[in-house]
């Protein structure tokens, strides 16, 4: 989360000026406070805090050609999901780059995965 911010201050200011900028941030449906259990406590308070920041910079960025939003990929078969992941890297990378290429009239401020608008 605390990166997330970082790269954010870094470069969102100059999407702005721009009037042009996609931030994705990646999450996870372990940060959902609809479903919160008790996995990953860490992980999954880092989720909602990321989740909580893609609002706070969408409500920030609104009306400026800036979208934000965040993504969940999936359970995907990389060095954290481990080879027993249902998803490829390509099917886990498919809603971030679509949240990435979004057109002008795209969604800000929402939370995705498999292209869908999920809960918070
Ligand atoms: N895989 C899944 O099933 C899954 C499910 C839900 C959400 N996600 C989310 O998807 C995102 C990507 O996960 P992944 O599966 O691709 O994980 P991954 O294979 O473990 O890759 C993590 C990446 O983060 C980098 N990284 C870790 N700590 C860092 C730090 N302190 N500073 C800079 N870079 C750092 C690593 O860099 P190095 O390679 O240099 O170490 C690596 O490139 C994460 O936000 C994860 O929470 C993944």
């Amino acid at each position: 989360m605390f990166g997330a911010v970082a790269v954010s201050q870094a470069f969102v200011p100059a999407m702005v000026a721009l009037k042009y900028g996609r931030v994705v941030n990646v999450s996870s449906t372990a940060g959902q406070l609809a479903s919160m259990g008790t996995y990953a406590p860490a992980y999954s308070m880092s989720k909602s805090a990321l989740n909580a920041f893609t609002r706070q910079l969408a409500a920030a960025t609104r009306g400026h050609g800036v979208l934000v939003n965040s993504a969940c990929p999936g359970w995907v078969r990389t060095a954290m999901g481990g080879p027993a992941a249902t998803r490829s890297v390509a099917e886990g990378a498919d809603t971030i780059v679509w949240l990435a290429m979004l057109p002008a009239r795209g969604p800000t401020g929402g939370f995705f995965k498999d292209r869908q608008p999920i809960d918070w």
